[in-house]
C-alpha cells in the first residue's frame, strides 16, 4: 500500500544552505565585535574516504567566515602525541571548535582522545560532558548529525511531539544522541539494534523512522508503515550489479552512473520504501548536507558559549 499522498522529499542541500546563511550572518554579526570563529580539524594518517569529508569542513567553514585549520599528524603518531597535540589546542584562544576526524588508528584509544578535548571546544558533542548534558536537557554542543535531523524536522515541521520514533542503530555518534534528540521533543522513543528481536515490526509501528545502521537497503518496504517519516543516515556504496538491480532497476540515470564509476551511494532504506513514506531524506542529497551546516552552527555556537554570550 502506497501512502495516500505523494511523499515529500525533504531536501538536506536546500535545508543546509539555509542554516549555513544563517550561520554567516551570526559570522558577519561576531566579525562587528572582533570575533572569528576559528575551527581546527585533526585528521590523523592517511584516509581517502576522511579525507573528502575533512577538505568539505574546511572549506565551508572558509566558505563562511570561520577560520578553518586542517592538521594531519602522521598514522605513527602516539597516543600521548595526540594528547599534547590536543592541549595545544585546548588552550589556543583563536580556536573555538576541535574535531578529530574518526575513525582513528587503532592504537589510539578513541575515548581518551575524545574525552581530553575541552568541552567547550567539543564541536563534535562526543564528550561524556556534552553528552551528560544533552541527556539532561542542559545547553550543550549536540552531535552534528542527529541535530540536522531535527533541525530538518523543525523547519519542514515534521511533527515529532507525540510521535512514535524507531531509532535503528544505537551508536555514540548518531544512534544514541538521536534517541535522545527525539525523546527531548516529545517523542515517544525506541532504539532498535543488532540484537532486536523482530525489528520488522518495531518498523512498522514507527510515525518517524531513522536508519542509522550501515547496511544498503536494510530497512525494506514491508518494514515501513505508510504514511511514515523515513529519515536514512546511511551511506553505503553499492558495487555488484545484482545489488544494484535489486534496489535501481528501471532508474536510468542512476544505471548510467553505476555503469560509468563502477558503484552508487544508497542508504538504509531500500529506495521502494521510501514511495510509502509522508516524508523522506534520500541519498545522497539528504542528511549528509547537515552535519557540515550543523557543524559550523556549532562552532559559532562554541564560539559564542566560550565567551558568554547568548545562544539559541
Ligand atoms: N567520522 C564520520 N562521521 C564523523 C563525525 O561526525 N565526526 C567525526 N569527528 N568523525 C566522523
Amino acid at each position: 500500500m502506497k501512502s495516500l499522498t505523494a511523499p515529500h522529499i525533504l531536501d538536506g542541500n536546500a535545508i543546509a544552505a539555509a542554516i549555513k546563511a544563517e550561520v554567516a550572518a551570526e559570522i558577519e554579526q561576531l566579525r562587528a565585535h572582533g570575533i572569528r570563529p576559528g575551527l581546527t580539524v585533526v585528521m590523523v594518517g592517511n584516509h581517502p574516504a576522511s579525507e573528502v569529508y575533512v577538505r568539505n569542513k574546511v572549506k565551508t567553514s572558509a566558505s563562511l567566515g570561520i577560520v578553518g585549520e586542517m592538521l594531519t599528524p602522521p598514522e605513527s603518531i602516539t597516543a600521548d602525541e595526540m594528547l599534547t597535540l590536543i592541549a595545544a589546542l585546548n588552550a589556543r584562544d583563536d580556536v573555538d571548535g576541535i574535531l578529530i576526524q574518526l575513525p582513528l588508528p587503532r592504537h589510539i584509544d578513541a575515548k581518551r582522545l575524545l574525552e581530553a578535548v575541552a568541552p567547550e571546544k567539543d564541536v563534535d558533542g562526543f564528550h561524556p560532558v556534552n553528552v551528560g548534558r544533552l541527556q539532561t536537557g542542559q545547553p550543550a554542543l549536540a552531535p552534528c548529525t542527529p541535530a540536522g535531523i531535527i533541525e530538518m524536522l523543525r523547519r519542514a515541521k515534521v511533527p515529532v511531539a507525540g510521535q512514535n520514533a524507531v531509532v535503528v542503530g544505537r551508536s555514540d555518534i548518531v544512534g544514541k544522541p538521536m534517541a535522545m534528540l527525539l525523546l527531548h521533543g516529545n517523542a515517544t522513543v525506541t532504539i532498535c539494534h543488532s540484537k532486536t528481536k523482530d525489528l520488522a515490526s518495531f518498523c512498522r509501528s514507527a510515525d518517524i523512522l531513522v536508519a542509522a545502521i550501515g547496511k544498503a537497503g536494510m530497512i525494506t518496504p514491508e518494514m515501513v508503515r505508510p504514511g511514515a517519516v523515513l529519515i536514512d543516515v546511511g551511506m553505503n556504496r553499492v558495487t555488484s550489479q545484482t545489488e544494484f538491480d535489486r534496489f535501481f532497476a528501471g532508474d536510468a540515470k542512476r544505471e548510467a552512473a553505476f555503469q560509468k564509476n563502477g558503484s552508487v551511494l544508497m542508504g538504509d532504506i531500500d529506495p521502494h520504501a521510501f514511495e510509502l513514506a509522508s516524508y523522506y531524506t534520500p541519498v545522497p542529497g539528504g542528511v549528509g548536507p547537515l552535519t557540515i551546516a550543523m557543524l559550523m552552527a556549532n562552532t559559532v555556537r562554541a564560539a559564542r558559549l566560550r565567551r558568554g554570550l547568548s545562544v539559541s
